[in-house]
């Protein structure tokens, strides 16, 4: 398996989610990187960041849309979810002992991947609309990042 490139394809045109899909990115190629390792802590380590960072990214994410009045917002929502869930089986088994990094990573990669293109293009014209508007007004977008990303 390769690590999984950044391209163009993937970005959907609003800075700071085009940065933190880029940061989950790199999360992965960090597992791709360790696969196969007998070192627990190396992979609890990115495991931790790669589900603590994803939280985050999606509470933003569901912000903007919400914000926005992104039509779709709540099927996104239950999409976000479900992914959450499915990686939480994961941790539940890794914290069994069991080695999960290679089923995970495909995972992840066909995850994001199908995610980016098609759930998050979706609802990018929308809220780039809206920002356009809001970012003259106030300092809502980097009120926002301060609030999920510190
Ligand atoms: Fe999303």
């Amino acid at each position: 398996m390769h690590a999984l490139k950044w391209t163009s394809e993937l970005e959907i045109g609003i800075p700071p989610i085009d940065k933190q899909h880029k940061r989950i990115v790199d999360y992965i190629n960090q597992l791709e990187e360790i696969k196969g390792t007998t070192n627990r802590e190396e992979v609890d380590n990115v495991l931790n960041q790669l589900v603590d960072y994803t939280l985050s990214h999606f509470a933003f994410e569901e912000e903007l849309m919400e914000e926005s009045g992104y039509m779709f917002v709540n099927a996104h929502k239950r999409v976000h979810k479900l992914f959450v869930r499915k990686v939480g089986v994961f941790v539940d088994r890794h914290k069994l002992g069991e080695d999960i990094t290679l089923e995970l990573l495909i995972t992840l990669k066909t995850w994001l991947v199908n995610h980016i293109k098609n759930d998050d293009n979706d609802y990018s014209e929308v809220v780039k609309n809206k920002m356009h508007l809001k970012v003259k007004k106030s300092g809502w977008l980097k009120n926002s990042l301060k609030k999920f990303f510190g």
